[in-house]
This record gives structure tokens, C-alpha cells and sequence, in this order.
């Protein structure tokens, strides 16, 4: 079994993370296409630097990245590559060039054709986690730039969010996108069966013709009953959370226009470039990656917060939510040996301005704390300068905080303007302490464009993949997701049993309870038509 935490070169890591300072004495930005990515503020030292470089030598990664970029299986569980950089790639690799270029054409003269036509005022795009998450952040990130249609997402399983999405459209203007690379996932399927019923009970006589499918499984999307004209198709060397760039970027073409999508495939593959060609020392998402892995698994950091300082990228924390913690939320090793260090920090985080007055107190003085990582942009999309003064002020205000603290000294002499008697002086001063020395990171978005938001994505994506090679796991499965989604197929089952004492058996006592006590009843469709019946009598809609 593999130990990485004896290994020679994790142990020079270590010890170099601990005597590097956290140093904000000398500017260390890196440019990566048109973003700067400054991790002044994180440890880094020569000493640092070196063992850096010895830590990805030891652990394979000119080799990794190499795989990745070749399209070799390096998604070593699952048997298959996870090659992405391919679908966004001017000219993609012999082999697969012609099929993603093939369906590419088909989804540029579908937008084409359905824009020439005039077709669909409307989108209901049904999908789920790398399904669901990049899309709908590019098209909430950028509609201010120019928004052609209304494009709802609905991606849970609960009957509120497609109702909710559903609402109010004509449904002769409306088009289903069902997003799905198994085509088998529970949420999707659902939905799109709701959406069907909407369909019909609103009078329309053939529904799926208002459907159109996007999936690595074509067979199934035709079974469902989507025309071959309307499936677009990925493959399976192409990871669900790295889905975006191929047929899955619809609605961004469909709400913004092909250019956007194109946009920002021509960001991420200059990204790819940065990410082969840059010199280590000056390559942004390997720096990154190693600061991560620095944070967690050597100064014990449990988490990070992302904070887009940017309320377009609201979205930007559940899309790297799923890349971060689906692709390392794990902690086996190739050969099947347990990761003896602590890995895979939960991220969690919220825009800034919203976040200072959410969560920031903790992040100052907590005696945990977490890396943060700050994103903005140098212009933004508007007139207010104010605004935008105020936002940048904050953003870089915070991070001085986190990164310099506020000593006992400075403290007392603050409350000793207005507190004269000294005992209490320094019990208020020690309230007012603030432990610094938290690392951070800036990320620097000249503008919020397709192409810019094309390049942030796939940084951070060859920082997850950077880590997952120094933690020596396999970014590209989730066998924890699937194991959960096997349990609740059982569970259905039990909650619709005619004899639910016999179905509740297997379970433990408290899930077996659950499942009796929730169990749905014909009471509940009463209560349901009940409260329906209300709304009616109310002047308001049947459905909630
Ligand atoms: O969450 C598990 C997962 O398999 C993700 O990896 C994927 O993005 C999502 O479910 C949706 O899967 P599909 O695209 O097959 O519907």
C-alpha cells in the first residue's frame, strides 16, 4: 500500500508549506489568458517552490496531464478518458475530430433553424448536477449581454421547481431540452414525464414534438420518443461534470446566441493552452492546486469559501461545489490503498457583498477559519461606478482583513479612546482581535464575457484535475453519488408498497418509520385536491 504522507517529496512539502511564510511582502500574480491570479497571499516561499515541483514529479503529473490532453482512459475506475479539452479544442484530436465537429454543425443549424423561424420564446432546460449546473451559470452569468429567449432550468426532483418553471409559458412557444448523459437519471426523467402531462393537459396533441434531447445514451433518448433530428449527442469520454462544452451548452446558444457558446469554448481552450504551456512555476491552476492541497492536507484547512465578488456569478458556487466535490470527494488511491492525508476541502461560499454580512464573521474570528477564494471583475457591465467602487473596495477590504488581522495591541488602543477604565479596555480589546494569516486567493476577470467565463471555468477545472493527480485519486468518478441514488430506487418502492410492513423490513428503525409515516397516502391526494380546489376559489393559479 501506498503511503503519500512518507513519501520523500510529501514530507519536503510539508515542512516547506510550514516555514513559508504567508507573505503578502512580494506580489505573486500570475496571468492565465486574460485572468490574473493572485495568490500573493498564500504560503510560498523558494523553498516551496521546489518542493512543489518535487511533489508533482513524484506524483506522475507531466505524465497525467499528458493522458488527459491524449484522451488515454486516466478515468481509471470507470475505464474511460475524461476528454473535455477535446470538445472546446479548434482543432480536436484525430479520432474524435470529425464526430465533434459533425455535432457541433448539428446543433449550430438546429439554433439556426429555430431562430430563423422564430421558433420557442421559450426553453425548459430538465437536467441535473454536470447536466444542469454549466449551463444554467452561463446563462444567468451572461443574459445580461444579450438574452434572446426565456430559459428556465429545473433540475430537482420536487414537482415545485418544474411547476415552478412551467409557469405561466405558452406551451406552443415552448421548447424541452431534456439534458441527461445516462439518459437514466430519476430527476430528469421525471420531470420531462411532468412536462409531458403540462403539454398535453394544455392541449397540445404531440408533445415530444416540443422536445429535444442531449445525451451520450441515444438509444434511450429514442425510446422516450425523441425524433433523431432532435437528439444531440455527447459521448462517454466525456465526464458529466465536463459535459458543457459539447451539445449540453444549448441553452447558452439558445438564450445567448451560438457565439456565446463558441465564446466560451474559445476561453477554455486558451485556458488548455495556458495549462500545457505555462511554465510551472508561472502555470495559475497548478499554483492553485498546490496552494489547495497546501491548505488542507498540511495546514488542516477542512474547507474553502468561494466569494464571486460579482452577483452574475451567484451560480459559480453550486457549479464548483459539484466539480470540487464530486471529482475529490474521496479518498481512495489507484491502487485501491486509503489517502493518508487529509483531503477534498468542502467548498461552500456566496457573493460578496451578500457573504460579508453572512458568514464573514467567521472567516475574521473563528479559531478554525477557511481559505477564501475571491473572484472579480476589473469593468463591469454597467454605468454605476459607485457600485462598482464600493464592490472592489469591499472585495480587496476583506482580504487584507483575512490576510493582515487585527493584533491585541491595536486593538486596545482603538477601544482606549473611549474607555477609560483599563481593565475593561483590554477584556473589549481581546473581542476585537483578529487572528489574520488567512490564506486567499484573487482571481481578476478583465470583464464578464462569454470567452472569460469560458477560461475561469476550465482553470478551475485543471486545478481539480491537478489535485486529484497530487492526492493520487481519480477526479473523474462518484461512486458515493451512485450508491445513494441505488438506496432510494428501494425506498420508492417501499413508500408506493401495498404491504409496506413487509417492504419496510429491510431498512433500519428510523428509515423504516420515515417510510411508513410518509408514505403516500390517498390522504395526501385529498389534502392535495383540497388545497387545489382554494386556489381556485382563491382567483389563483390550480398548482402551487
Ligand atoms: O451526481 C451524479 C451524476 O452522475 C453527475 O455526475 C451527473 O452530472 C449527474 O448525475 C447527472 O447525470 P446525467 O447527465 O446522466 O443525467
Amino acid at each position: 500500500m501506498s503511503s503519500l504522507s512518507k513519501s520523500p517529496a510529501w514530507l519536503a512539502f510539508s515542512s516547506a508549506v510550514h516555514t513559508s511564510p504567508l507573505t503578502a511582502d512580494s506580489l505573486r500574480i500570475l496571468p492565465a489568458v486574460d485572468l490574473e491570479v493572485d495568490l500573493s497571499t498564500q504560503r510560498y516561499s523558494v523553498a516551496f517552490e521546489q518542493a512543489s515541483a518535487a511533489l508533482l514529479n513524484q506524483q506522475g503529473f507531466e505524465a497525467a496531464r499528458k493522458g488527459l490532453f491524449a484522451g488515454e482512459a486516466i478515468n481509471w475506475t470507470e475505464k474511460r478518458a475524461a476528454w473535455h479539452t477535446a470538445l472546446r479544442s479548434e482543432h480536436p484530436p484525430a479520432g474524435v475530430a470529425s464526430a465533434i465537429k459533425a455535432e457541433q454543425e448539428r446543433l449550430a443549424n438546429f439554433v439556426d433553424l429555430v431562430n430563423a423561424q422564430n421558433l420557442y420564446r421559450n426553453v425548459v432546460h430538465l437536467g441535473i448536477g454536470g447536466s444542469d449546473w454549466g449551463p444554467r451559470l452561463a446563462v444567468e452569468a451572461l443574459a445580461g449581454v444579450s438574452s434572446r429567449r426565456t430559459i428556465r432550468f429545473a433540475s430537482n426532483v420536487d414537482a415545485h421547481a418544474i411547476t415552478g418553471a412551467l409557469d405561466g409559458l405558452d406551451p406552443l412557444d415552448t421548447l424541452v431540452i431534456i439534458s441527461s448523459k445516462s439518459f437514466t437519471t430519476t430527476e430528469s426523467l421525471a420531470n420531462a414525464a411532468r412536462a409531458i402531462e403540462w403539454f398535453t393537459a394544455n392541449g397540445v396533441s404531440e408533445p415530444l414534438e416540443h422536445f429535444v434531447a442531449v445525451t451520450a445514451n441515444p438509444a434511450a433518448a429514442r425510446a422516450f420518443g425523441i425524433r433523431d433530428d432532435r437528439i444531440f449527442e455527447f459521448w462517454d469520454w466525456v465526464g458529466g461534470r465536463y459535459s458543457l462544452w459539447s451539445s449540453i451548452g444549448l441553452p447558452i446558444a439558445l438564450g445567448l446566441g451560438l457565439n456565446a457558446l463558441n465564446d466560451m469554448r474559445r476561453g477554455a481552450a486558451e485556458m488548455d493552452e495556458h495549462f500545457l504551456n505555462a511554465p510551472i512555476a508561472r502555470n495559475a491552476p497548478v499554483q492553485m492546486a498546490l496552494s489547495a492541497v497546501a491548505n488542507c492536507s498540511v495546514l488542516g484547512y477542512a474547507s474553502f469559501a468561494l466569494c464571486p465578488y460579482d452577483a452574475r456569478l451567484r451560480q459559480l458556487v453550486p457549479w464548483l461545489q459539484q466539480l470540487e466535490m464530486e471529482s475529490l470527494g474521496k479518498a481512495t488511491q489507484i491502487d485501491g490503498s486509503t489517502l493518508d492525508v487529509p483531503s477534498s476541502p468542502a467548498v461552500w461560499g456566496m457573493p460578496g457583498t451578500d457573504s460579508q454580512h453572512t458568514f464573514f464573521q467567521w472567516l475574521h474570528q473563528d479559531g478554525k477559519g477557511a481559505p477564501v477564494d475571491f473572484v472579480l471583475c476589473a469593468k463591469p457591465d454597467h454605468q454605476h461606478t459607485r457600485h462598482h467602487r464600493l464592490l472592489i473596495a469591499n472585495c480587496l477590504a476583506q482580504r487584507a482583513a483575512l490576510r493582515e488581522g487585527k493584533s491585541f495591541e491595536q486593538a486596545l488602543a482603538a477601544v482606549s479612546q473611549t474607555e477609560k477604565d483599563p481593565v475593561l479596555a483590554a477584556q473589549l480589546a481581546q473581542h476585537r482581535v483578529h487572528p489574520g494569516g488567512r490564506p486567499s486567493t484573487l482571481i481578476v476577470l478583465p470583464l464578464l464575457d462569454a470567452k472569460q467565463l469560458g477560461s475561469l471555468l476550465a482553470l478551475y477545472e485543471h486545478k481539480v484535475f491537478t489535485e486529484g493527480v497530487l492526492w493520487g485519486i481519480n477526479p473523474f468518478d462518484q461512486w458515493g453519488v451512485e450508491f445513494g441514488k441505488r438506496l432510494a430506487v428501494d425506498i420508492e418502492k417501499s413508500l408506493d408498497a401495498e404491504d409496506s410492513e413487509s417492504a419496510v423490513s429491510a431498512f433500519d428503525p428510523s428509515t423504516a418509520h420515515w417510510i411508513r409515516r410518509l408514505a403516500t397516502s390517498a390522504d395526501d391526494s385529498h389534502a392535495y385536491e383540497r388545497r387545489r380546489e382554494e386556489r381556485i376559489a382563491r382567483g389563483q393559479p390550480p398548482e402551487a
